[in-house]
């Protein structure tokens, strides 16, 4: 195959990016992401802050723009995110009130879910609730204070309702590494979700590297996960300076795992990319094919 998308397709799974709505009239960015990719994740657009500013209005349009350019260009689309401690209005983080904030999140979760779908491959349900003190525990958000540890299961539980064909994911960084307390933290909340029947389909792994690349224990990280039941997608991957060899070892990590179903890189090009002039995508600013590009491309 001579695509990212085409070549990942060859072993049954997706090669996808980021994406930012701004970003489709350009030309040489439309161009590569109709050429390379075939799962799309909007960058902010699904985001809270977004989509329901204030209580009860609700503003799909950014998010409407990339669902269509990915139904007119045969790309799936992974849902990004539901609850969220970032890029959430204030007025949902000043809620004190148990009940309100219950109900605020599952309506929020119920009007999102249902505009959109039939039209997401996995939705991110709950991003980063996890601490990266080494405790292994949830970290502070209004969520966590407020409603305490089951509003991610409470989360969980109200999406399987609204889209019961859409995949349900937990996503976060910095759990790629196997001897880490926050995987741990993860790990135990899976395996305690899929004991107790709570709907869960999918974990993500952000895989925001540095220049060294994914830890050594990824794989056995993708591995472990997996034999509790759930898929595994690599959801956000970039690589500070995105050396050849990282990028291969971050994708085979994927490749070595039959239920890693995907690969997401946080962007196109370098200049696309949220972290600022680390040159850590696959394409150069005017576009080119960076080095790591053909690593990748050999190794799906
Ligand atoms: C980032 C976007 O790339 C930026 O444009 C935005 O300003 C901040 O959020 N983890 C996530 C993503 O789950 O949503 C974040 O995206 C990067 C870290």
């Amino acid at each position: 195959a001579t695509t990212l998308g085409a070549a990942a397709a060859g072993s049954n799974r997706y090669f996808g990016t980021a994406v930012a709505s701004g970003r489709l009239g350009d030309s040489t960015y439309s161009t590569i992401l109709d050429r390379e990719f075939n799962m799309i994740t909007p960058e902010n657009e699904m985001k809270w802050d977004t989509v329901e500013p204030s209580r009860g209005s609700f503003n799909f349009g950014p998010g409407d723009s990339i669902v269509n350019h990915a139904n007119a260009h045969g790309q799936r689309m992974r849902g990004h995110t539901l609850v969220w401690h970032n890029q959430l209005p204030g007025w949902v983080s000043s809620i004190g009130d148990a009940n309100t904030l219950r109900s605020v999140m599952n309506n929020h979760i119920t009007q999102e879910m249902s505009h959109y779908k039939g039209k997401i491959y996995a939705w991110d349900v709950v991003n980063e609730a996890f601490a990266d003190n080494g405790t292994g525990q949830h970290r502070s958000s209004v969520f966590q204070n407020v409603l305490g540890n089951g509003f991610i299961e409470e989360a969980f539980r109200t999406a399987r309702g609204v889209d019961p064909a859409a995949k349900l994911c937990y996503n976060d960084y910095s759990i790629e590494d196997w001897s880490s307390a926050k995987t741990q933290g993860v790990y135990n909340m899976v395996k305690d979700f899929k004991a107790r029947g709570v709907p869960i389909d999918c974990v993500g792994f952000q895989s925001h590297f540095g220049s060294g690349g994914a830890p050594a224990s990824f794989r056995t990280t993708l591995s472990n996960f997996a034999a509790l039941g759930v898929d595994v997608q690599l959801t956000e991957l970039d690589i500070a300076q995105a050396s050849s060899g990282a990028y291969a070892n971050a994708v085979q990590a994927c490749l070595d795992t039959a239920r890693c179903t995907g690969v997401t890189v946080w962007g196109i090009r370098d200049s696309d990319s949220w972290r600022t002039g680390e040159n850590a995508l696959l394409f150069d600013n005017n576009g080119n094919k960076k080095a790591a590009y053909t690593s990748v491309l050999n190794a799906l």
